[in-house]
Formats: C-alpha cells, sequence, structure tokens
C-alpha cells in the first residue's frame, strides 16, 4: 500500500490537498496513539460533512420521540407505537433501522417494567396505568444513523418506579458530562455505576452504548460500569451513544425464546435513557 503524500488528494474525498486538509490532525492522531499504545480507527473521527449526515438523521430521532411523547397513553398496544414510529419515519425520508437487523421483525422497541431492552412490539401488549415504558427509535437518514430512547410513565406509577426513570435519566446526564476530549469511555462507565449504586440501584454490564454514524452499532463498545481512565480514549468528532440500564433489582438479564426481548433475571423494573451525542473541541453536544 502507497502512504500518503503531502501534495496528494486528500483521502477524505473534499478535494483539497492533503497538507491543506487532513494531514495535520492525522498526524495529531498518530501522536496520541503512540501515547496511549493502541490504534484508533480513523473512521470513529467523523469528518464535519459525516456529522452533518449523522446530525439529520438524530433530528429524525429526535421527532419521533417527540410525536410519540405526544401519542402514547394507557391502552394503546406496543404494535400501534410501532406503527407510528414506522409511517413518521418514512414519511420524513428516514428508515427505521431496527426493521430487518439481524432479522429483528419491528421499526421500534418497547421495553415496559422488567424488560430491559429490545422489547418487541405486538397487538397483545397493552400500556396500562402505572407501567414505566422505553421507546428505542434509531433512524437511518441518507445512510447515517441516529438512536435515541426515552423512558415514559403512564398515568400513577409507584414511587419506586418514578424514582427509578428519574435517576436512570440522571445516570445519562451524569455520563454525558464526563465527555470532553481525552477522557475515556471508562470515565462515563465509572461515573455512571457511582451515581446507580449511591441509589441502591445495578447497571446492566451486558448491554452499553456504542459508536454510531454509517453503521448502527460501532466501535467503542460504551460501557456502564467501569474504571476512571479505562478504555478507549475519547476526541473530537467521535460519536457515539450513552443509553444506561439501571435496574432496581440484579445487572443480571435473561433473553426471552424470541432471542431479543431482554429481562432483568429476577423480574424487578429496569430503566433506560439513550442519546446519541458529539465529542467537541471543549466538551460534548447532544444529537437527538
Ligand atoms: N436501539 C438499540 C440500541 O440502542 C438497538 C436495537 S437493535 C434492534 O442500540 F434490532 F433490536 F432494534
Ligand atoms: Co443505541
Ligand atoms: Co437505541
Amino acid at each position: 500500500m502507497n502512504k500518503i503524500n503531502r501534495n496528494d488528494l486528500c483521502w477524505c474525498g473534499s478535494g483539497k490537498k492533503y497538507k491543506k486538509c487532513h494531514m495535520e490532525k492525522d498526524m495529531e492522531l498518530q501522536k496520541i496513539e503512540q501515547q496511549v499504545g493502541y490504534q484508533i480507527p480513523r473512521e470513529l473521527i467523523k469528518t464535519d460533512e459525516e456529522v452533518e449526515g449523522i446530525r439529520k438523521a438524530c433530528k429524525l430521532t429526535h421527532d419521533v420521540l417527540d410525536m410519540v411523547a405526544e401519542k402514547i397513553k394507557v391502552g394503546v398496544s406496543t404494535e400501534e407505537i410501532n406503527t407510528w414510529v414506522h409511517q413518521y419515519t418514512v414519511e420524513h425520508n428516514g428508515y427505521p433501522a431496527p426493521l430487518g437487523y439481524y432479522g429483528y421483525p419491528k421499526s421500534t422497541c418497547v421495553s415496559i417494567n422488567e424488560v430491559v431492552c429490545h422489547g418487541i412490539p405486538n397487538e397483545n401488549t397493552i400500556l396500562k396505568d402505572g407501567d414505566i415504558v422505553n421507546v428505542d427509535v434509531t433512524c437511518i437518514v441518507d445512510g447515517y444513523y441516529g438512536d435515541a430512547s426515552r423512558m415514559f410513565i403512564m398515568g400513577e406509577a409507584s414511587e419506586e418506579a418514578k424514582n427509578l426513570v428519574k435517576v436512570s435519566k440522571e445516570c445519562l446526564e451524569i455520563g454525558m458530562q464526563q465527555v470532553k476530549p481525552f477522557a475515556t469511555v471508562g470515565d462515563i462507565g465509572y461515573a455512571v455505576e457511582q451515581h446507580a449504586k449511591a441509589h441502591g440501584y445495578s447497571v446492566v454490564y451486558e448491554f452499553g452504548g456504542h459508536g454510531i454514524g454509517r453503521e448502527f452499532h460501532e466501535e467503542p463498545f460504551v460501557a456502564h460500569v467501569g474504571e476512571k481512565g479505562e478504555g478507549m480514549i475519547l476526541l473530537p468528532n467521535m460519536t457515539f451513544t450513552i443509553e444506561p440500564m439501571i435496574n432496581l433489582g440484579v445487572p443480571e438479564t435473561v433473553i426471552l425464546e424470541d432471542e431479543w426481548t431482554a429481562l432483568t433475571k429476577d423480574g424487578k423494573l429496569s430503566s433506560q435513557w439513550e442519546h446519541t451525542i458529539r465529542v467537541t473541541e471543549d466538551g460534548f453536544e447532544i444529537l437527538t
């Protein structure tokens, strides 16, 4: 393979010479790689053009969730929510990423109470008073992905349920607050885990956040447990999700025979919030 020269056209397709485009950034990256002792795949650092694409997909994802927020109520089936998500997404020139993803049969995930994630919408599951419900939406727009989820409380939920929903949202916020250049994925996990544990909750470790961009799930894996300073270093224009799943009881999960639905092992409540974010020059930007 030939090495790119300073006067060649840049690899990013901008049409500019390498030295006038990505050369300096690439040299910085090489220096950082030497310091940390591992390779950082170049495609994890998005070009400005890619960021614009991801931004669009994330905007639609946000809008879909706003639409769901207006309509969701006691008595609707999870199948109806799926239909709303599917139709709104395609009407706005998007495609629902879950549909057909490794054989997943629906356009969104709806996870109620003890369902940790990947609940499959169906006609027989009807939202009832006191349920806590996660709706997880991922849109593809022009080949780019945006991924987010929110909790919805149906009618009057128990104090226990409401507090879990509140603290899990704080876990996402505290996780995001760790994000800035030269922080690590482990800083996020550590902060999330400490906050959950301070409230007596446990953190699901079998699922995590993920890089996102031209693919649904990219590197790095963003664990919601961990140690400060461990894991991949964060650099400007990395885009990934943080999506802590916080449990009232034990952290372990079991998967149903449908091969998707993940439940808490002890049948106790679980709650999750998710955003897609971008690392900026001095912190983070929520894209969803
Ligand atoms: N949206 C989920 C996530 O946050 C992934 C769902 S995969 C599916 O990563 F196939 F179940 F849709
Ligand atoms: Co995700
Ligand atoms: Co998601």
